[in-house]
């Protein structure tokens, strides 16, 4: 396809056209159904600023999502850029196979100093799929190693997402998107979600005895399946798909007890959730829980550059051969060059790498992006302004459409409802044409990005960057107010 270089047009209306003819024959969007851009043009957003983003006609977006969770200290920071052109230049690539470099040592001892307890091992990824991926690999090799090689099922709750890759996809929990790659992986095994406002009647106006029970329905499933082949419980401390369900109090504690009395290993999942999203590094710090294993992804360089990781506790890297060596100690680089050889006597190799993980580029600018929180101390921000954005999200409870508002820090989720008294959601093609139909291009029509979701019941998403105050707030308010009404016309 030729280009429209030199048509003395540079950005102007051909240069768009060409893009979009390109992006129609040659680009292939995620989770999108292409045929839905046939006949009009796919949105182009260019640059980025504080808490908006721009399109390629210069129109302004106050991006409620952080592009997709990530974005914590917002768009266009030159000191991160930077940081990471500065990397580029020293030294753009090496791999972790056998070698380290500077940037991912100091992020690994960094967060090993942020994340709650014993999780002082940093393993990294390039995207959260492969940080649970890495965690669940990780228990099964651990237990075959400590000698329960029966071990290797991993519990987690229904419509959860955790990634896509094979592995990751076995843990998720909406069935709509792994019926096309069955068989899965075996081993993932389904217990109720937090989704307190559809609880059971029996525990509808209860929300500590709700907790219990969904921490037991956990211990029942690891019964069910026999202690001695569950290998790990796979939980996010606020779980975002279905719409922000956040834990009831008492929840992880309890979970935690039964994770210990099976000697099942408690992982994290805080691929959305640490970084600030709720006010703290790691969202388990919130909940006060210890995980056994923390991934993490998104957040960790605000999307300056991809990242992804999981942060491992002493026990379980004992196998490992870990080096608990003093921190000035001197310890001689071990087998150089043979990365899968096998570590001093009754040591175990985690079997598990890829190329791109720890990036130099990127460890980089997860260093600078943790500066930023820093200086800013934007977790302070969360937390003294969160109030104000849950109060203001909660004024459009008046709306006929608004069934539920809920979430805890910079991350809410608004369930929309045919029936406010009954709380009867949207048949499939009433969601498909009220989501799909309407409530995605007109939120973005609007100027506002954010996530019309109904992979479980239908919601609402919002998860604006750490920066964000009242006035971003009211913002949003209004935007969703005025597209809210509408809809509820449409219907
Ligand atoms: C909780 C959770 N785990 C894992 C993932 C997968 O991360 P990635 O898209 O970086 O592979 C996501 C992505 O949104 C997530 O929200």
């Amino acid at each position: 396809m030729s280009t429209p270089h030199g048509t003395g047009d540079p950005g102007g209306e051909a240069a768009q056209r060409h893009l979009q003819a390109a992006a129609h024959r040659h680009l292939w969007l995620h989770f999108t159904r292409m045929s839905s851009y046939a006949e009009g043009d796919m949105p182009v957003i260019v640059r980025g600023s504080g808490q908006y983003v721009y399109d390629n006609r210069g129109k302004r977006y106050l991006d409620g999502l952080s592009g997709l969770f990530v974005s914590q200290i917002g768009h266009g920071r030159r000191e991160v850029a930077e940081a990471g052109a500065r990397q580029a230049s020293e030294l753009a690539y090496f791999p972790l196979w056998s070698y380290a470099h500077p940037r991912a040592i100091e992020l690994a001892e960094r967060l090993g100093a942020l994340a709650p307890g014993n999780l002082n091992r940093v393993f990294f990824t390039t995207s959260g799929s492969e940080a649970v991926e890495s965690a669940w690999k990780l228990a099964k090799q651990y237990f075959k190693t400590i000698g329960q090689p029966a071990r290797y099922k991993v519990i987690s709750r229904e419509i959860a997402y955790h990634g896509t890759s094979m592995g990751a996809l076995a843990i998720t929990g909406l069935p709509g998107i792994k019926e096309p790659f069955e068989p899965m992986a075996p081993g993932g095994v389904r217990v109720p979600n937090t989704n307190f406002y559809r609880a059971p009647d029996f525990l509808a106006s209860d929300l500590e005895a709700f907790g219990r029970w969904a921490a037991d329905e956990i211990e029942r499933a690891i019964e069910r399946e026999g202690p001695e082949s569950v290998a790990a419980v796979f939980l996010e401390p606020v779980q975002n798909s279905g719409g922000c369900f956040p834990p009831p109090p008492g929840y992880f504690a309890r979970v935690r007890e039964i994770c210990d009395r099976h000697g099942v290993l408690l992982v994290s999942d805080e691929v959305i959730c640490a970084f600030g999203r709720l006010g703290y590094y790691f969202g388990s710090q919130r909940y006060g829980y210890q995980p056994d294993i923390i991934t993490f992804a998104k957040g960790v360089t605000s999307g300056y550059s991809p990242l992804g990781g999981m942060m491992v506790s002493d026990a379980l890297m004992e196998p490992f051969g870990a080096g608990h060596a003093d921190i000035s100690g001197f310890q001689s680089p071990r087998h150089a060059g043979h990365p899968e050889g096998p570590g001093p006597s009754g040591t175990a190799t985690f079997l598990h790498g890829v190329t791109f993980a720890g990036h130099p580029v990127s460890a980089a600018v997860a260093l600078a992006n943790l500066d930023v929180f820093e200086k800013e101390d934007l977790l302070a921000n969360v937390r003294a302004n969160e109030g104000g954005f849950r109060a203001t999200l909660e004024k459009l409870r008046d709306l006929p459409i608004v069934g539920d508002v809920r979430g805890d820090g910079y991350f809410y989720g608004i369930e929309l409802v045919k029936d406010k008294a009954t709380r009867e959601t949207f048949n499939d093609e009433e969601s498909e044409r009220l989501l799909r139909g309407f409530l995605s291009p007109a939120l973005f029509e609007a100027g506002l990005i954010c996530r019309a979701d109904d992979r479980g019941d239908p919601v609402i998403q919002l998860a604006p960057p750490l920066t964000c105050t009242q006035e971003h707030f009211d913002e949003m308010e209004q935007i969703l107010r005025g597209v809210l009404t509408e809809a509820w016309a449409e219907i």
